[in-house]
């Protein structure tokens, strides 16, 4: 592949307005497999979590990426140009790590102003970047400290001046704030996000930190098992999972499994506690019977110490403080149902009645194997305000009582 110039285009920094994909990757170490058919992109300027236990493939994913891991299968291409066999110094990523790697004979200075100095960059221009570059992470009157006379904080902010120094065509971050206390890991996950929708750097993000993934990323794409399990905004994957696995994974999700009978979009109720409205899909009206999933999140259920109409009675088995909430668990006589506590000031073993308005419930349709099916993204469900009537409905057996 040859550039305008004729010269081979490999010998030129790729621009950062290009996409970059990871197509079908495989890897392997002997018998352990680490990525097993994993897709990945990153649009020009996107930040992307890549989002998983421990064990699930995430560093593997991005050392294949970076070139230092030579995939089995797949592809790594930046635009439409083949890079998998690219020498990792030929691609100018910017990456940080969770254990900082800076040099420790080095100034702070001299740490950042590596990748540079490797790149054969004139004096003057070397000393602008780095300057701009510590800027960048406030750490401009550190520049004469060696890293051992920083905080663990500091160095991490080197670690990222260091990386985006090169003004790389993708930034690549496994863990990197995995050692810092609390507070430090907010604060830079800020900083961070900000840094880069400021210099619009494409980003893979590592991390075992679901809410962190949540907060920083455009776009999370889950691991499990070698495999990309879920993917999606952070809206998406909250408010319309689009398996099982997502809507288990995500939140504090109740999922309801109900087989539709009736018809015409409508949910046979009775299989569904603490329902208080008959409800119908959006889409077109579906004859055939059929196994749905009913997705709440926690706020969409209502906890009540008084019995209503249709509540399910359970008992407070735990509550806990989630910094925002107070997330309610709840055991029923069949299941575990998750709520909050909005100003009950429940406790372990009180009763309680759980009801939901069917209203803008997500809805995913699965085949008798657990697949998804029907519109990605899974359905909304409508309440069906009044009795229907007539022969569009043709039966409802939950009113009918
Ligand atoms: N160099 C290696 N040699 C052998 N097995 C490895 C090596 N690196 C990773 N693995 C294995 O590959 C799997 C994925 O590891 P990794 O990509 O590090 O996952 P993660 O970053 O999500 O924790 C794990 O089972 C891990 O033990
Ligand atoms: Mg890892």
């Amino acid at each position: 592949m040859f550039g305008e110039t004729g010269e081979p285009a490999e010998d030129k920094p790729a621009t950062a307005t290009e996409p970059i994909r990871a197509e079908d990757i495989h890897i392997s170490y002997g018998g352990v497999t680490a990525a097993e058919g994993v897709d990945l992109h990153v649009e020009p300027g996107e930040f992307v979590s890549l989002l998983g236990p421990s064990g699930s493939g995430k560093t593997s994913m991005l050392r294949a990426i970076a070139g230092f891991v030579k995939p089995d299968r797949g592809r790594v291409l930046i635009g439409g140009r083949d890079i998998t066999r690219l020498a990792p110094r030929f691609r100018n990523f910017g990456m940080v790590f969770q254990r900082y790697a800076l040099f420790p004979n080095m100034t702070v200075r001299d740490n950042v102003a590596f990748g540079l100095r490797a790149r054969s960059v004139g004096h003057n221009e070397i000393r602008a970047h780095v300057d701009a570059a510590l800027d960048v992470v406030g750490l401009e009157d550190l520049g004469r400290r060696y890293p051992a006379q920083l905080s663990g904080g500091q160095q991490q902010r080197v670690a990222l001046a260091r990386a985006i120094v090169i003004r790389p065509t993708l930034l690549l971050m496994d863990e990197p704030l995995g050692a810092l206390d609390l507070r430090l890991r907010q604060q830079l996950q800020v900083e961070i996000r900000r840094l880069q929708r400021e210099l619009a750097i494409s980003t893979i993000y590592v991390t075992h930190d679901q809410e962190e993934a949540f907060s920083m990323s455009d776009r999370v794409v889950v691991m499990s098992r070698a495999r990309v399990s879920a993917a999606g905004s952070p809206d998406d994957l909250i408010y319309r999972p689009s398996s099982r696995f997502a809507a288990t994974f995500v939140g504090n999700n109740t999922l309801l499994d109900v087989r539709q009978t009736t018809g015409n979009g409508v949910v046979q109720m009775d299989r569904l506690p603490g329902q208080s409205r008959p409800f119908r899909l959006s889409g077109p009206p579906h004859e055939s019977t059929r196994t749905l999933l009913v997705v709440l999140r926690p706020d969409q259920i209502h906890c009540d110490r008084r019995s209503r109409p249709g509540a399910v009675a359970g008992h407070v088995v735990e509550r806990r403080f989630t910094g925002l909430e107070h997330l309610v668990t709840i055991r029923t006589a069949d299941r575990v149902m998750s709520t909050l506590d909005r100003g009950l000031g429940l406790r372990v073993g009180d009763e309680v009645f759980l009801t939901w308005d069917p209203a803008g419930v997500h809805v995913i349709e699965e085949d008798a194997d657990g697949n998804v099916v029907g519109a990605p993204g899974g359905q909304r469900a409508q309440s069906v305000d009044q009795e229907p009537t007539g022969s569009t409905v043709p039966g409802l057996p939950g009113e009918r009582r």
